[in-house]
């Protein structure tokens, strides 16, 4: 296959690079094209638009794959542990067993808020949503621990690792400290014989007297955040990218990456999902009505659908059986999963959603569990910017390190051409 492509326009052509990246896939480097040319391209939504090379994540979403660092989702879901993954995504490497202990009793050592961060996010206003307490948190904490975000490139990177960990070791902190805020209980400190999930199990729900947290139930949301760890250029991933291309520190950048999140059609939608779930369940339909609704474009069937997967999120799957191991390891059973899988089956055998390759993603069968484990519903994509700090983390550091250019989009001008200004007095 050539790497080189021509472009004709008008009566002229140009020589375009083909990028050719390690999976195969193939790129028009239009670097140049504006340069050479006077054009530039148009894409809206970034759909046909690499915006880096990069070697953190690999997705075939026709085939429904997903790599992290060159290893399949679905053994690392049955092998690893999030914080393995934690150090795969940074380092490139599955870490030694010596490196992961030394990172988790680092994370176990940041897991105490400095007491001015903690001030700062119990004097938040009380209906602050959980995920605008987090960026605040995490801006609050860059300035509690100022010598790791200088805003010196060289310098954040060479504190890189000990800034990693202290956001991987806060952010369950920060989402603790703002739910026992909201429901009006006093900050539980974190308890350091506990592992990370079980900890922070304990920080958000363990009372006085309570019996030991169930490990399954720390192993299902370990999971979850595993499964969320990265997903390459996703909006919240390329908003991180965009700050740090501007040579702002991670502390800065996740908290942009959390703004971005926030979104009911990015992160936002596991909360929508859940909401969805129990409106139907309320209004006695057994999902065909909803299916229907959706059909005509009246709602959307939140937790379905992806600019990536044009086949089974390979992350829904192995959570829709994680649901079952959870629900039974809490002796619960759950009507809106009953509902989620009627969902499902209905939408895969109807040509409106066959057509339009819309799959369960990762959204649609998480929140269930995060509900079982008894999270509020709008904390759910609290757990999903804590499962995604390594991601948004290493792509911070790939950016740091090669030094790409300030991310700086063109645009096609549609406003007023030139006019003159108009005395008040005339308008
Ligand atoms: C995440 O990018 C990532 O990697 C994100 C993520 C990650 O790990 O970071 O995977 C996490 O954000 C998962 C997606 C969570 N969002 C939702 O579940 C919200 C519901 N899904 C949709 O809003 C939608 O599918 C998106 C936002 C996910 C993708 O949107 P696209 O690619 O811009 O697709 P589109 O909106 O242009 O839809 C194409 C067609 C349209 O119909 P037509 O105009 O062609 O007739 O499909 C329809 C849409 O109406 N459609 C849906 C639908 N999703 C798309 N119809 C009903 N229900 C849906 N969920």
């Amino acid at each position: 296959m050539s790497d080189k492509a021509t472009l004709t326009f008008g009566d002229s052509s140009f020589e375009l690079n083909v990028l050719i990246g390690t999976e195969n896939e193939k790129a028009l480097d239009v670097s140049q094209l504006r340069k050479n040319s006077g054009v530039i391209t148009y894409d809206d939504g970034y759909g046909n638009t690499g915006s880096c090379e990069s070697s953190v994540t690999f997705i075939d979403g026709d085939k429904g794959i997903l790599r992290y660092r060159g290893y399949d989702i679905a053994e690392l879901a049955e092998k690893a542990n999030f914080l393995e993954v934690c150090l795969l995504l940074l380092n490139g490497e599955l870490p030694t067993s010596a490196q992961l202990s030394n990172f988790q009793e680092k994370v176990s050592a940041f897991q105490n808020l400095p007491s001015e961060v903690l001030k700062a996010v119990e004097s938040l206003p009380a209906n602050i949503h959980p995920m605008a307490s987090l960026a605040t948190g995490l801006q609050a904490l860059g300035g509690a621990c100022s010598h790791l975000c200088t805003n010196d490139r060289q310098k954040d990177l060479e504190n890189f690792d000990d800034a990693a960990a202290l956001i991987i070791a806060a952010l369950p902190a920060l989402a603790a400290a703002s739910h026992r805020k909201k429901v009006g209980e006093s900050f539980k400190n974190p308890d350091k014989s506990h592992n990370y999930c079980t900890n922070f199990l304990s920080m958000m729900f363990a009372k006085e007297g309570d019996k030991p947290i169930n490990s399954s139930l720390s192993k299902a949301l370990d999971l979850i955040f595993l499964l969320h760890a990265d997903h390459e250029q996703n909006c919240s991933t390329s908003t991180c990218r965009m700050i740090a291309s501007g040579g702002a520190n991670p502390f800065a950048s996740l908290a942009g990456a959390v703004s971005a999140l926030w979104g009911p059609l990015h992160g936002g939608a596991n909360m929508a999902v859940i909401n969805m779930l129990n409106d139907i369940h309320s209004s006695g339909d057994d999902g065909s009505g909803f299916i229907q609704s959706a059909k005509e474009g009246k709602s959307r069937l939140m937790g379905f659908g992806h600019r990536v997967y044009r086949n089974y999120d390979p992350r829904a799957k192995i959570l829709k059986s994680a649901c079952d191991q959870a629900l039974e390891a809490l002796g619960v059973s759950s009507p809106i999963l009953d509902i989620a899988r009627r969902l499902e089956e209905v939408a895969l055998q109807d040509p409106y959603f066959i057509d339009r390759k819309l799959y369960p993603n990762v959204d649609f069968y998480s929140g269930i569990i995060l509900q079982a484990l008894g999270f509020p519903t709008n904390t759910f994509t609290v757990l999903f910017a804590i499962g995604r700090a390594p991601g948004w983390l290493a792509h911070w550091k790939e950016i740091a390190q090669t030094g790409k250019r300030i991310h700086r989009p063109r645009q096609i001008y549609q406003g007023s051409t030139l006019r003159y200004y108009e005395p008040l007095a005339n308008r």
